[in-house]
């Protein structure tokens, strides 16, 4: 049976998200593992060329069945992806117009995933590299139409750059609430954008946080770092990311690196290290 966004105040987001992309038939059983371990926010993509999206909702509804959550202790994030970001199995009718897309695209994902609403739903991209279009416009308007009818609780935007959002904010168009955007050590983490969101209470969500920066697992510093807190590398890259702000995703196929990954939450880097790793690379 499908869930209604709930009546009272919804559950925060979580302070770690696991990442379902590129799990394919692994995708069920790694979205179950992960609530098993502790995870309570998922993140995935009505694209089926990366994500398994009805995979991730057999996952949920195992998990349910075997009492782990219930749909209100979940924070569920899915994507509006463009037609060029697509393979050939689409979420929409390609000759529909955008506006008709998103809605498609969106009733689709709350079937995979078996619920009523989810808690954030996020464009893939927007439509240029290089600036926020006319059809990014009809898209985030669509977008607002379905979290005015409930279906989703926040919007956000991700593989966005400053531009992006400052044409945003110079066409008055309303922000996103959220920002997902791979994380590279070498741009200051993703320095700028994260300035832009920080100053507007936007909530900051980074991916490729070990795989975009290898040179810095490597690093001596880091290494000093995990060796006196006990830690691996990856926990002292993802508690770094928490401290400065950034909501951090792993899609971790292995099961003790899901829990090394959420115990990294519990580290306390000296505020020096901090600061000498965001400028590390960039
Ligand atoms: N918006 C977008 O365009 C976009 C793009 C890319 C990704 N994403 C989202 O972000 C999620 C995460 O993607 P990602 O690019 O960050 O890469 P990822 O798929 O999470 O890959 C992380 C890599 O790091 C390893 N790893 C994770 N935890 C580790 C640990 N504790 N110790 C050592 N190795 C560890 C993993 O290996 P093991 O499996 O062996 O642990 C894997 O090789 C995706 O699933 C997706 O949801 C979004």
């Amino acid at each position: 049976m499908w869930t209604h966004p709930p009546a009272q105040p919804p559950s925060p987001v979580p302070d770690f998200l696991y990442g379902t992309a590129w799990k394919e038939d692994r995708t069920p059983a790694l979205t179950e593992l992960a609530l098993r371990m502790g995870f309570r926010g998922i993140d995935t993509a009505n694209q089926r060329r990366h994500y398994f999206e009805e995979g991730v909702g057999q996952g949920l509804a195992a998990a349910y069945r075997a009492g782990l959550v219930t749909r209100a202790d979940l924070f569920l994030q899915t994507k509006f992806t463009y037609r060029p970001g697509q393979d050939h199995r689409l979420p929409y009718d390609p000759a529909a117009s955008l506006s008709v897309q998103v809605a498609q695209s969106l009733a689709s994902s709350l079937d995979h995933l078996a619920t009523g609403y989810v808690d954030s739903y996020v464009l893939h991209g927007p439509s240029s590299n290089h600036d926020w279009t006319a059809a990014d416009n009809e898209v985030w308007e669509a977008m607002q139409k379905e979290r005015d009818a409930g279906r989703t609780r926040l919007l956000g935007v991700s593989n966005v750059s400053l531009r992006h959002l400052q044409q945003m904010a110079a066409a008055r168009t309303k922000l996103p609430a959220i920002v997902q955007n791979r994380c590279y050590a070498r741009l200051g983490w993703d320095r700028a954008v994260r300035l832009f969101c920080r100053e507007r209470k936007i909530i900051y969500q980074g991916f490729s946080l070990l795989t975009a920066n290898r040179e810095v697992l490597h690093h001596p510093l880091i290494a000093r770092l995990a060796a006196n807190a006990n830690a691996t590398p990856a926990q002292i890259v993802f508690n770094f990311a928490r401290t400065v702000g950034i909501l951090p995703l792993t899609g971790t196929s292995n099961r003790e690196h899901m829990k090394q990954d959420l115990a990294s939450r519990d580290l306390t880097l000296p505020l020096d290290a901090v600061q000498a790793i965001e400028s590390l690379a960039g």
